[in-house]
């Protein structure tokens, strides 16, 4: 079974390498979705032709560049990352059908696969991968021949209301077939069919994995996410749960699983086509840490109405509801939960309400204590994440309300949430996520404020001075980042070790855990993030002669928890260790404890993780590319972790 992964569709009317080129160019942007093979089909009025290879896009252009014409009017692509069995090109999508005529590409888990090849194998289909995918297209093929004959396998025939005529009326067939295949397949899926008799369709379904449709002239594109084609238009269409596409290059026919026509709802794609290229820069990553100034400015932009009062455009939770939240659970994974973290220590302190965070997948297997009275906030960069899906579901049958914290408009989570706050740091390529970490903490900063606002625990002139602290934070970015170079030369001396430890307190102990997590995702060095304090329960044990210890150092203007984090330098000092710091300008309280210095500009203390972390990413990234490994696209990893 294969999953994650990254879907492009492109339909014109005429034959040319239109549809090869755009296809190809979505891939590549969805490449951060997966990255062990890749496939592309492309339908002409001569027939199809299927082109994969194993490993990244660039093996499958190479492969291309070798296949001859490609015109077409019509093409589907699929970038993968393998959760089951080998990256192979028999696994790789798209999947062809035993007579060549019809091509899938396929996002999500086939549940029932098994039980459906067996029943397959027993009516003589042949299969060629391990893949479930493979299933669904000789089912489609089967669907779809038997369109003419009587009866219906599925129960029912489900006429699809307002799909084009095209001269053979395979368009029809082929969402007829969808249609009944949708019903008999279990699990999660985003599906794109294309056949040889009308390559000017694209026929596709979708169940909780994501697809969007753009709107083009003369020409239409489907994608797991707006970035497969952002650089060609901004116009697109949500696909909902359930519901079947047929995209021809002038018509867009959206229908419910009954066959019901419906009218999808419309998407502006905001972010540019620039801002989801590298730019000059040598990596994503490199590109999206030094977006943050923006990244944050964008998300603080435009919340505040003619009077000073913070609004929210997008929240849609009545005051009178968010008066009576006695609860806040923050759920997210990885990066998003450190956000997470982070936003407890705000939110607690402003509005007085106890905020609990957890990694979304062990909030949904712990039975929580959810009401009506508890709110929910969903932190998500892609939006997609399975796991945060899966526990905002959960919270929403218990009652709860839910905020989602998202960088994706029109994604999964902030479809299904009761309320959306954007962060507004445009598109994340780079798998480590940097740029969303800082507008997540952004955004739910507003958050926080907002609600104290709402509940009366701060005056208005508080917030605004809140908010004026907030509003200088893009500044002081782009001063930590004209330091870099201090960053860049350490990590560059430490590009052998095998093992880093971080330390923070407060605030800063999230901010050790993402420093941690940064090291391992990218540069594969054992790292962990400890709370400074929990130092002398255990953790100093693995301190020896030479140990890299980075430690992230409150604000002098906090002195008790000041004091206690410098102790804690003296502490691993004493052991051997080897210190690099991060403190304020003009904390020189820390200089003889520490080998090298990160320093920051003065900050009120809950807004220090927007600076501090960045010397980390910066530290991770150069280590990383030091020892020359692929910064945006580490190992095992993808950036849209799709199942559960
Ligand atoms: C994956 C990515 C991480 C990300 C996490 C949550 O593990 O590799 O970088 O923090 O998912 O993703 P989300 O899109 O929900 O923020």
């Amino acid at each position: 079974m294969f999953s994650m992964c990254g879907i492009v569709g492109h339909v014109s009317s005429e034959d040319s390498t239109r549809s090869e080129d755009v296809v190809m160019g979505g891939l590549a942007r969805l490449e951060y979705r997966g990255y062990d093979s890749a496939g592309i089909a492309v339908g002409s009025s001569t027939g199809m032709t299927v082109v994969k290879a194993v490993g990244k896009l660039e093996n499958l252009k190479a492969e291309l560049a070798t296949a001859g014409d490609l015109s077409g009017r019509g093409a589907i692509g699929h970038t993968r990352w393998a959760t089951h069995g080998q990256p192979t090109t028999a696994n790789a999508h798209p999947h062809t059908s035993l007579d060549g005529d019809l091509v899938l590409v396929h996002n999500g888990i086939i549940e029932n696969a098994q039980t459906l090849r067996t029943s397959l194998q027993a009516e003589g289909y042949k299969f060629v991968s391990d893949t479930d995918t493979e299933v669904v297209v000789h089912l489609l093929a089967r669907e779809f021949l038997a369109d003419d004959e009587e009866g219906d396998r599925f129960g029912r025939e489900v006429e699809i209301h307002g799909v084009p005529q095209d001269a053979r009326g395979t368009a029809g067939a082929l969402a007829r077939a969808m249609n009944r295949v949708m019903r008999w397949i279990d699990g999660t899926f985003t599906l794109l069919a294309m056949h040889a008799e009308a390559p000017g369709v694209i026929v596709a379904a979708r169940r909780s994995s994501p697809l969007v449709i753009g709107l083009g002239e003369g020409e239409n594109y489907l994608g797991s996410d707006a970035l497969a084609f952002c650089e060609h238009t901004h116009d697109a269409l949500e696909v909902g749960q359930d519901q079947l596409v047929v995209v021809t290059a002038t018509d867009v026919t959206v229908a419910d699983i009954d066959g019901n026509q419906v009218q999808p709802k419309k998407l502006t794609v905001d972010f540019t086509h620039d801002r989801a290229s590298k730019d000059g820069w040598p990596t994503y990553m490199e590109k999206e840490i030094h977006e943050q100034p923006r990244a944050i400015a964008d998300t603080l932009a435009d919340r505040l109405d003619s009077e000073g009062y913070l609004t929210l455009d997008e929240l849609r939770i009545p005051a009178q509801v968010l008066r009576t939240v006695d609860k806040m659970v923050i759920v997210a994974c990885g990066t998003a939960a450190y956000a997470g973290q982070v936003a407890r220590y705000a939110i607690e302190h402003w509005c007085r309400i106890p905020v609990e965070v957890e990694l979304a997948h062990e909030f949904r297997y712990r039975d929580p204590v959810v009401t009506e009275k508890t709110l929910v906030v969903a932190i998500s960069q892609s939006g997609e994440t399975m796991d945060t899906i899966m526990a905002i579901r959960h919270a929403r049958e218990q009652g709860a309300k839910v905020v989602a914290v998202v960088n994706t408009p029109g994604s999964t989570i902030s479809r299904e949430s009761d309320a959306v706050l954007l962060t507004h740091a445009g598109p994340e390529i780079a798998v480590a996520s940097t740029k969303a970490f800082t507008a997540q903490i952004t955004a739910t900063y507003i958050l926080g404020l907002y609600l104290a606002q709402v509940r009366g625990n701060k005056f208005i002139d508080e917030i605004q001075d809140y908010l004026d602290k907030l509003a200088e934070i893009p500044h002081k970015v782009e001063t930590v980042l004209s330091r870099a170079e201090t960053v860049r030369q350490t990590a560059r001396m430490l590009a052998q070790e095998t093992s880093v430890i971080y330390l923070g307190r407060h605030v800063g102990f999230p901010v050790a855990l993402e420093g941690a997590l940064k090291l391992k995702e990218i540069a594969y060095i054992h790292a962990e993030g400890f709370a400074a304090g929990e130092l002398k329960h255990g953790p100093i044990a693995l301190i020896e002669d030479g140990q890299v210890v980075i430690i992230i150092v409150p604000t002098p203007r906090r002195p008790q928890l000041h004091r206690k984090v410098v102790s804690n330098i003296q502490e691993v000092r004493a052991r051997g260790a080897r210190t690099i710091v991060i403190a304020e300008d003009g904390d020189n309280s820390v200089d003889d404890y520490a080998d090298v210095v990160f320093r920051v500009p003065p900050t009120p203390t809950l807004y220090a993780p927007l600076l501090s972390v960045i010397p980390l990413q910066i530290f991770a990234c150069e280590l990383a590319t030091a020892k020359e490994l692929d910064v945006d696209q580490p190992r095992n990893l993808a950036k849209s972790v799709t199942v559960e």
